[in-house]
């Protein structure tokens, strides 16, 4: 992949998707490896330059509600109210698909998850390639998305391509995704969007697992969020977080990643300051765990995490899928 940046990137990055090849490029949550989501061919080079399992959909990025219409074969009430109030921003919607939107980007599914990106560069790329853009994450498959250019450029550089680079993604969890295409709106993945944000415009949601049918976010099933060190996730509050990892584990082989009242405590120890909250547990989350992978003589990484409501639920999820837990094959 090449990096590059501005005006001349966004006009040459475009080109490149009106041609069929791929780009990965800057949104609000983290960067996406996008193409042609109306092509079969141009979206399997991103299958193919992630290693991503075929039967996982992808999400269709979008410059507007108008360009959401167009590839939505029913466009509900549910829907219109959603993106009118959260777009652009975090929030994917699942709505029943048009055919022209890629079968390769469903993953054979009649349902499709669009979102219109809050991110500058990522609206002006939308439009100057007057595309729809396929793109997951830009890492590859079972890695920490990338919230930086260089971030991808660690995962993907040997694909063929470009970057966009556009500084660090602000939220650095991935969109909430929000099936709406039946009668039933339902959580399908924590994201950037608060559920209670969600629900004070959408009503009760329910959640995966809340016998909801079966898992409509095929994703869900795969191990994310990787990092190459072994997780231990500590559900605790920070003074028995303390007293726990004093206690068992040894600042030689242990990092601790936690907010700023575990970490200040436990500086004999290596590892990552979540900050003091979740919006800043969220935007350091994956830089950090990609981090930790590169220090020297590490074995394992706790982290701790409590907090649910608004990003912190993206987070403990995300802490989840690091550590193995939950649905994954
Ligand atoms: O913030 C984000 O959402 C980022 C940026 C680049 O926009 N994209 C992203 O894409 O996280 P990806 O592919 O890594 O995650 C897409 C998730 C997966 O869990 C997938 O299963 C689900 O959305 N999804 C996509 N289309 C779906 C569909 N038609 N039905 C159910 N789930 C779908
Ligand atoms: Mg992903």
């Amino acid at each position: 992949m090449r990096r590059v940046v501005g005006e001349d990137g966004i006009r040459e990055a475009a080109a490149l998707l009106c041609a069929g090849g791929i780009v990965a490029f800057p949104t609000e949550t983290v960067y996406g490896l996008g193409a042609d989501a109306l092509s079969d061919t141009a979206v399997r080079r991103i299958f193919a330059a992630k290693g991503r399992p075929s039967d996982n959909p992808l999400i269709v990025h979008v410059a507007d509600q108008e360009g959401a219409r167009r590839l939505a074969r029913r466009w509900s009430d549910l829907a219109e109210r959603l993106a009118a109030r959260f777009w652009p921003g975090p929030l994917t919607l699942v709505v029943p698909a048009r055919p022209e939107v890629a079968s390769a980007a469903r993953a054979g599914l009649d349902t499709v998850g669009v979102r219109c990106p809050n991110h500058p560069l990522a609206l002006r790329l939308l439009r100057a390639a007057a595309l729809p853009l396929a793109a997951p994450s830009a890492n590859r498959s079972g890695r920490p998305s990338p919230t930086t250019a260089e971030a991808v450029l660690e995962d993907l550089a040997g694909a063929d391509g470009l970057v966009l680079d556009g500084g660090p993604s602000g939220i650095g969890v991935e969109s909430t995704v929000v099936d709406v295409s039946t009668g039933m709106p339902v959580l399908l993945r924590p994201g950037g969007l608060g559920r209670e944000e969600l629900e004070a415009v959408a009503g009760p949601l329910l959640s995966v697992g809340d016998g909801a049918g079966a898992p409509r976010a095929p994703g869900m099933k795969y191990r994310h969020y990787a990092p190459t060190l072994p997780v231990r996730l500590l559900r605790l509050q920070p003074e028995a977080a303390i007293e726990m990892i004093r206690t068992h584990f040894d600042p030689a082989d242990t990092a601790v990643l936690a907010a700023t009242a575990v970490r200040q405590a436990l500086t004999a120890y290596r590892g990552v300051d979540l900050g003091p909250d979740a919006d800043s547990a969220a935007a350091g989350l994956f830089e950090g765990l990609r981090r930790l992978e590169r220090e020297p003589g590490l074995v394992r990484i706790v982290a701790v995490w409590s907090e649910t409501r608004g990003r912190g639920l993206a987070v403990m999820n995300r802490l989840e899928k690091a550590a193995g837990e939950g649905h994954h094959v």
